[in-house]
């Protein structure tokens, strides 16, 4: 996809709960394993926690971040998309309906979820430029927002100890030059069963409270979802820079979803790429899904903010199995 116009990011914000739970915290809860072999297999030291508020509150506190920053009315939000895992409700209303009203919107926008997993917020955005580019909008709320605590269960060692809450998110509109140079996504539903959730019985929750009935929960196979990652991040990247003039030596930045530190230095790796251009906060952030890529934007905007003309490559990647890649020029 190409875009007629310059559309690009505006600005980003993030929010992340009050509570942070650290590696130990698994063995206090009795599970067999340790800090340091959690820190070691992924690179997760903490991760944050959202015991009470829902993820439309998370959604909000990001949106009301990424607004403060400009002298743009929320009024002039022409949508709202949200990426989640863990809405409000199962089935409906979206999310993002519930955020519109929070948000005191009361312009009749359209408003909805995706689910696209990990890969939600870069599937977002690209839904976001291409409304933009159609007409069908001039500003768009992009916001990628999880509880996924709630869809852990916290006695399985193999998947607790990997995800966590927050939110992120984006104002997306048009921009005087660069913003989204080019576009790369993708679906593979025959790996689906690898990374699903479905029902589970028994189950702790992260109060160590039991539920014997079943609750739908994280079901993953690691490896195969470590394996099929790195396989299409690395295959996603190559097709992004085979459809633009930029070389992949020419970014600055790669700011990929969190999933698992050894997957982007395997990522970094294949591609010969620096891993000191990739941009991580899965120390203390662990992987919050579709929230994990604006949360990363987000604090580096709060911390050393991005130069117009930085070339950033956004990746996103996760069950289904998704993937989508997005060549930003910052402006
Ligand atoms: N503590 C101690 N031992 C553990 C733990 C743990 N937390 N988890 C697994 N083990 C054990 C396993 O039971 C196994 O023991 P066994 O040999 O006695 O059976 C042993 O460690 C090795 O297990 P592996 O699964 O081979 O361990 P691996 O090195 O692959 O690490 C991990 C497991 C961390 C889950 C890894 O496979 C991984 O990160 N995969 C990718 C997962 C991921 O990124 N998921 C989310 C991505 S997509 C998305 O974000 C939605």
């Amino acid at each position: 996809m190409s875009l007629s116009n310059p559309i690009g990011i505006h600005a980003v914000g993030y929010a992340l709960p009050s509570t942070q739970v650290m590696n130990q915290h698994f063995v206090d809860i009795g599970l067999d394993t340790s800090p340091d072999w959690i820190a070691s297999r992924t690179g997760i030291n903490a991760r944050y926690i959202e015991p009470k508020n829902l993820t439309s509150d998370l959604a909000v506190a990001a949106a009301n971040h990424t607004l403060q920053q400009l002298s743009l009315s929320k009024d002039a939000i022409d949508f709202i998309i949200l990426a989640t895992a863990s809405p409000d409700h199962n089935g409906f209303p979206s999310t993002a309906c519930i955020v519109q009203e929070k948000l005191g919107i009361t312009r009749p926008i359209p408003c909805f979820d995706i689910t696209a997993a990990c890969s939600g917020f870069a599937y977002g955005l690209t839904i976001a430029a291409s409304k933009i580019n159609a007409g069908f909008g001039k500003f768009g709320l992009v916001i990628g927002a999880e509880r996924l605590n709630t869809l852990l269960d916290w006695s399985d060692r193999r998947s607790a100890i990997l995800f966590g809450d927050g939110a992120g998110a984006a104002i997306v509109g048009p921009v005087d030059q660069g913003g989204f140079l080019a576009f790369n996504q993708g679906a593979d539903g025959s790996y689906a069963d690898i990374l699903r959730c479905d029902p589970k019985s028994p189950s702790t929750d992260f109060n160590g409270k039991s539920y014997e009935t079943p609750r739908d929960l994280i079901h993953m196979d690691g490896a195969a979802v470590f394996k099929k990652g790195v396989g299409v991040v690395v295959e996603s990247i190559k097709q992004l820079f085979d459809s633009t003039d930029k070389a992949i030596e020419s970014v600055d930045y790669f700011v990929c979803h969190q999933a698992n530190r050894r997957i982007l230095d395997s990522v970094a790796s294949k591609l010969t790429i620096p891993i000191e251009k990739f941009l991580m906060n899965i120390d203390q952030v662990g992987n919050p899904s579709a929230a994990s890529i604006p949360i990363l934007l987000g604090q580096r905007m709060s911390q050393t903010p991005f130069k117009q003309g930085d070339l950033i490559c956004l990746v996103g990647f996760g069950a289904g199995f998704t993937w989508s890649s997005i060549l930003l020029e910052w402006s």
